[in-house]
């Protein structure tokens, strides 16, 4: 810490002489992490107070003749009547591609008992979003890998979509699948000297979780190898609310980091609920007036000003991206509560986890009919959009006739087939956790069922069967996937081979 503070007096005397406008203060009450001081009277707000030996403090609330403080570590050495310093600098975070496989605090310092990190540049923590004419619409995919998602949800750089569903319905394991999926594009990538797809690089951003949880996902992202391309950031459950706090803006501003250099970026706010709580209790001991359910007036804004920070870049401003997937734990399903509803409609779109789908066996438990993506399928390649565009209404009147079905038995045939054709896609998107498919294998299997290739398949066996010709298609053709990959369309050609591959597994089963 102590290094933090004087490589940023370094910088600042460097390239900022003039903001270089030091004081000094005092102060005067301190208790529940938080400082009042007075004698700052040109502080900013969110910039930084050197309590000395290494302690930082964040300025939060301007009053007129004192300043409330947050002290970010180290709360019990300040003492009242103790001497404080600003240091005419907004609070920032090292940055750049020497984050990547480490876990941070919300300071940038190292979790994971790695040793320090070399990085070079800083970037504030908190900084405006982009105007509108540096942006561009989204239109490159962000695949997840999950079935689901890619086919009727899919995400795109740039988008924010919300994650919701009470807490055990796999919101933080969809999260991590599509940091999963990346690290395997970014493999991928790699391996081929590829400049097919960009590299998306992820920051997964830990709040209020149980340290247990976040060790948890650090391991599986490195059994999966995508440690290697992803940023942790922890702010776990025994952290002050002020650390849990910065967590997602710490996150944010990594992020940026790749997108202002122009590559892609994903951040994942685990979870904003917890947020919500962490700076209601902060604003509570800074003496803030609190509204609704007792949160501080401007919990809408907190959330909205973090939000706004994803973005699609124009060409013309280095065509970056930085991606959110925020998640929101909801109580018994209720999404009508207040920081639910704020978030939804901060997002451009919501991934909603039920309960009841979860214990059904349908996992990823998502409810596709409420499930959606404001993007859409200007974010798929043109082939998944041929293979997954009639897919949603499918289900939605699969669900539908579903219910009628129940009641009496004289359907005709054509309620059949839509019956039995939405039970085998409804097979199709249950997917084991951590297994991510390549887009061309997601093409290849819905092509299938839009063929009616599993109709003769019993219901429950189709995920097997999937399996088995999947694995066939990777054995026998493995130049048509390529091609899907390539051309990104089904062309004539890659139809009759596709066929042919059909044809030819069904002769040997
Ligand atoms: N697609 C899936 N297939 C099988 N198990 C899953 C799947 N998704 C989640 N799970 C399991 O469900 C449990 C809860 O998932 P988790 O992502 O931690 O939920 P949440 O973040 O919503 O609390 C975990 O044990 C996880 O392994
Ligand atoms: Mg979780």
């Amino acid at each position: 810490m102590q290094s933090i503070v004087a490589d940023i007096e370094q910088t600042l005397a460097e390239f900022h002489p003039e903001a270089h406008c030091e004081e000094t203060g005092k102060v005067m009450e301190v208790g529940d992490g938080v400082a009042r001081i007075e004698g700052l009277r040109k502080i900013r707000l969110n910039e930084m107070i050197d309590f000395g030996n290494g302690v930082i403090g964040l300025a939060l609330n301007l009053e007129e003749n004192s300043v409330g403080a947050v002290v970010l570590s180290g709360t019990e050495t300040v003492r009242e009547g103790q001497v404080v310093r600003s240091t005419g600098r907004l609070l920032e975070i090292p940055c750049g591609r020497a984050m990547l496989g480490r876990v941070v605090d919300p300071l940038g310092r190292p979790l994971d008992g790695k040793g320090p990190i070399d990085a070079t540049e800083m970037n504030p923590v908190e900084r405006a979003a982009p105007g509108i004419i540096g942006r561009q619409s989204v239109s490159a995919p962000l695949q997840t890998g999950i079935l689901s998602i890619d086919a009727v949800i899919p995400i795109g750089r740039g988008q924010r979509e919300l994650i919701i569903g009470d807490r055990s319905t796999g919101k933080t394991t969809i999260a991590v699948d599509a940091i999963i999926n990346q690290a395997r594009l970014n493999r991928e990538a790699e391996v081929s000297g590829g400049t097919q797809v960009r590299p998306v690089f992820s920051i997964y951003v830990a709040i209020g979780q149980r340290q247990s949880s976040v060790a948890q996902v650090v391991r599986v992202l490195e059994e999966h190898g995508a440690m290697k391309y992803t940023v942790v950031v922890a702010a776990t459950a025994s952290d002050s609310a002020a650390m849990q706090y910065l967590a997602p803006f710490s996150g944010t501003a990594i992020g940026e980091w790749f997108m202002d250099h122009g590559m892609d970026a994903l951040a994942v706010y685990d979870d904003l609920s917890k947020h919500a709580v962490a700076y209601r209790q902060m604003s509570l001991v800074l003496r803030r007036p609190s509204g609704r359910e007792a949160y501080p007036g401007d919990i809408f804004y907190l959330h909205s000003r973090l939000l706004e920070r994803s973005a699609c870049m124009s060409q013309a401003c280095g065509g970056g991206t930085l991606t959110s997937l925020p998640i929101i734990e909801t109580q018994t399903g209720d999404v009508s509560a207040y920081i639910p509803t704020n978030v939804i409609s901060i997002t451009d779109g919501q991934i909603y986890l039920e309960s009841d789908l979860f214990h059904q066996g349908i996992r990823p438990a998502m409810s596709i009919g409420i499930s959606v993506s404001r993007v859409g399928s200007a974010a798929q390649i043109k082939a998944m959009k041929e293979v997954a565009g009639k897919v949603k209404l499918e289900l939605a009147q699969y669900y539908e006739m579903k219910e009628f079905a129940q009641f009496g038995s004289d359907l005709d045939a054509k309620t059949i087939a839509l019956i039995e054709h939405g039970k085998r896609i409804t097979e199709l998107f249950k997917q084991i956790q951590y297994n991510p498919f390549p887009v061309e294998e997601q093409v290849v299997q819905l092509w299938a069922a839009q063929q009616g290739f599993f109709n003769d398949t019993p219901v429950e066996k189709t995920r097997e069967v999937r399996a088995k010709f999947l694995e066939f298609v990777r054995m026998r053709r493995k130049d048509l996937l390529k091609e899907i990959g390539q051309q990104k369309q089904l062309t004539p050609e890659i139809k009759k081979g596709l066929e042919e591959v059909v044809a030819e597994y069904q002769s040997l089963v």
